[in-house]
C-alpha cells in the first residue's frame, strides 16, 4: 500500500522536472506542449536534483583538496553520494563499493569487462543474452575469448520474453569451468521486458560463474537488492547504471562491485587520487575504496546530483514508482494492442512477461522513421526509432516481418534491404508521465493509421535515409542556439 505521505511526495515530484513545459511549433502551425516518451534514451532532469546542485555550486571545490571549508564540504557530499547509491541498490557497504565512471553505463561495463578478465584469467567465456544493448555485449567480445548469446524464452504467442533460464543452465554446463561471468540486462531498453536477475545470479553462482547486471534501465524503475538475500547465491556481484537515465543528465555512470574482486587486481585506471605515494621507480596504490578505483578528479557535481535524485526516489519508494509506471505501461500496451495496424514486439501478455519503461512497435506499411517523424512533427510526441543500440535483438524481433517483406527481391539485395527496413519505434516512460500522455499517444497512433497515405506523401527520404517533411523546417520554427542566447546574455548587439 502506498502511504499518504509517499503519495503526496510522488505527485509533487512528478510535476517537478525540467522540460515538462517545453513548447514547440508543429508542422500544422499549432504550438503545443511536448509529450516526452523517450525516457529510455535519456530521462528529463529532476528539479530537486537541479536545485540541490545549484546550492552545492556555492561550495564547489576539488575533493582532492583537504583543508579549506569548501573542500571539506565537497568531500563530505561526494562521500555521501557513494553511500547513498550503495544503500539505494541494497548493497552492503562492507562488501561492496560504488565508484563513478565516464560515459554512463558503457564506461562502467567496459571497466568491469577488464576487471573480470584480469580477476579470473583462466576463464575465457562470457555468457550474455541476445537482448543486450551493445554496451553489455561488445566490451565482453573484446576482452573474453568467447561470448555466447543465450536465447530468450519463447511464449505460445510466438513472441520472445525474458532470458531462457533452461538454455542458460545448458550453457553453464556446456562451458563449465570456462565461464567467467554471466552479463545480462535487468530490463531491456528495446521492449522493457524484465529479466529474473536473482534467478540468473543463483544459476550462475551454482556453476561457479559471477554475475554482472546492466542496470541502465532498472535503477530508476524498479527496486534492486544486490546483497542480503537469505540465499546468498542470489546476491549480485556487480551492477552498473547511468545518471542520464536516472533523472540527472550530465552525471557519470555508477559501478557497484564486490570489493574483494577489485582488491585482487591492480585497478584498471591509474593517476592521481588513487595512490598513497609515488616514487620514480614504484607507486603504492591505496587499499581502500572508492579512492582506489577513481583516478583523477571525478565528476563531482554529477555524482552529487545523481545521489540527490536517488534520495528523492528512495523517499517516494521505488516500489511505488514501479507500480505507478506499470499502470501507465499496461494501459498503453492494452490500447496499442487494440489497434490491429500495430505490431508490438516481445511477449505482450503482462501476466506472462512483465515489462517496465518501454514498448517498441511498428505500424504496418509505414517505415519506423516516418512514424517517428510524424509523431514529432504533427503530435509533438518525442520517441526514438531504429535499433536502439541493440541490433541483434531488434533483428531477431523483426525477423518474421522482414522475411515477409523481402520475398520478392534477389538474395544479393537482401542485406541492403534488410538494413533499410530494420528498426522499430519505441515509446518509453518516466516518473513524470501521466495518463494524458498515454491518451495523446493512443490518439496519435490511431490518427496516423487512418491518415497513413496522406502522411506518406508529406515526407521524402533524404541522402542520409532520414524522413524529412517536404515543407516544414524544424530549424526555422523551433530554433535554439547557445551562441544566440549568449549574445543576449552578454548584451552583444
Ligand atoms: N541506449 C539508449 C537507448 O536505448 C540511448 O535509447
Amino acid at each position: 500500500m502506498i502511504v499518504q505521505s509517499e503519495n503526496l511526495l510522488l505527485a509533487k515530484i512528478q510535476n517537478d522536472f525540467i522540460g515538462l513545459d517545453t513548447v514547440y511549433t508543429l508542422a500544422d502551425g499549432r504550438k503545443t506542449l511536448r509529450v516526452y516518451l523517450d525516457s529510455t534514451a535519456s530521462t528529463l532532469m529532476m528539479g530537486a536534483a537541479h536545485d540541490m546542485l545549484e546550492e552545492f555550486f556555492e561550495h564547489y571545490a576539488n575533493s582532492h583538496s583537504l583543508l579549506h571549508f569548501s573542500a571539506k564540504i565537497t568531500t563530505s557530499q561526494y562521500d555521501w553520494a557513494h553511500q547513498r547509491i550503495l544503500s539505494f541498490l541494497g548493497a552492503d557497504p562492507e562488501e561492496y563499493t560504488c565508484f563513478f565512471t565516464g560515459s554512463g553505463t558503457t564506461a562502467g561495463i567496459n571497466r568491469l569487462a577488464r576487471v573480470f578478465r584480469d580477476y579470473r584469467k583462466d576463464k575465457d567465456v562470457v555468457l550474455v543474452s541476445i537482448m543486450e544493448h551493445h554496451s553489455n555485449d561488445l566490451p565482453h567480445r573484446k576482452h573474453a575469448d568467447e561470448v555466447v548469446h543465450i536465447p530468450l524464452k519463447s511464449h505460445s504467442s510466438g513472441q520472445p520474453g525474458s532470458l531462457d533460464k533452461e538454455s542458460l543452465e545448458e550453457n553453464l554446463k556446456k562451458y563449465r569451468d570456462r565461464v567467467n561471468y554471466v552479463a545480462v540486462t535487468g530490463i531491456s531498453n528495446v521492449t522493457g521486458i524484465i529479466n529474473p536477475i536473482y534467478d540468473i545470479a543463483e544459476l550462475a553462482h551454482d556453476y561457479g560463474a559471477l554475475v554482472l547486471i546492466d542496470g541502465a534501465q532498472m535503477a530508476a524503475h524498479m527496486p534492486v537488492q544486490m546483497s542480503g538475500h537469505s540465499n546468498s547465491s542470489r546476491n549480485i556481484d556487480a551492477f552498473v547504471f547511468s545518471g542520464h537515465k536516472t533523472y540527472v543528465p550530465g552525471s557519470p555512470g555508477a559501478v557497484l562491485c564486490r570489493k574483494d574482486i577489485l582488491m585482487a587486481i591492480e585497478p584498471e585506471e591509474l593517476g592521481g587520487g588513487m595512490v598513497e605515494d609515488v616514487f620514480v621507480d614504484r607507486y603504492i596504490i591505496k587499499d581502500y575504496f572508492p579512492d582506489r578505483e577513481e583516478a583523477g578528479t571525478p565528476n563531482i557535481p554529477g555524482a552529487i546530483a545523481l545521489a540527490a535524485a536517488i534520495e528523492v526516489l528512495d523517499r517516494v519508494g521505488v516500489e511505488n514508482i514501479f507500480r505507478e509506471e506499470g499502470i501507465l505501461v499496461d494501459d498503453a500496451m492494452e490500447r496499442m494492442k487494440k489497434n490491429s495496424d500495430l505490431i508490438i514486439y516481445g511477449e505482450t501478455n503482462s501476466k506472462k512477461c512483465s515489462r517496465a519503461g518501454s514498448i517498441s512497435f511498428n505500424i504496418k506499411g509505414m517505415h519506423h522513421g516516418l512514424v517517428a517523424a510524424v509523431l514529432n512533427d504533427y503530435f509533438n510526441i518525442a520517441v526514438r526509432n531504429e535499433c536502439f543500440c541493440a541490433h541483434p535483438y531488434v533483428k531477431e524481433l523483426i525477423l518474421d516481418d522482414m522475411l515477409d517483406a523481402i520475398t520478392d527481391i534477389p538474395d544479393e539485395e537482401i542485406e541492403a534491404k534488410y538494413k533499410l527496413l530494420a528498426g522499430m519505434v519505441r515509446v518509453s516512460f518516466g516518473i513524470y508521465n501521466q495518463p494524458e500522455d498515454v491518451d495523446a499517444l493512443s490518439n496519435a497512433l490511431q490518427e496516423i493509421v487512418s491518415r497513413k497515405d496522406e502522411f506518406i506523401k508529406l515526407y521524402h527520404v533524404d541522402e542520409n535515409g532520414n524522413y524529412v517533411h517536404n515543407t516544414f523546417k524544424m530549424e526555422k520554427e523551433n530554433n535554439f542556439s547557445i551562441p544566440d542566447l549568449l549574445d543576449e546574455y552578454l548584451n552583444v548587439k
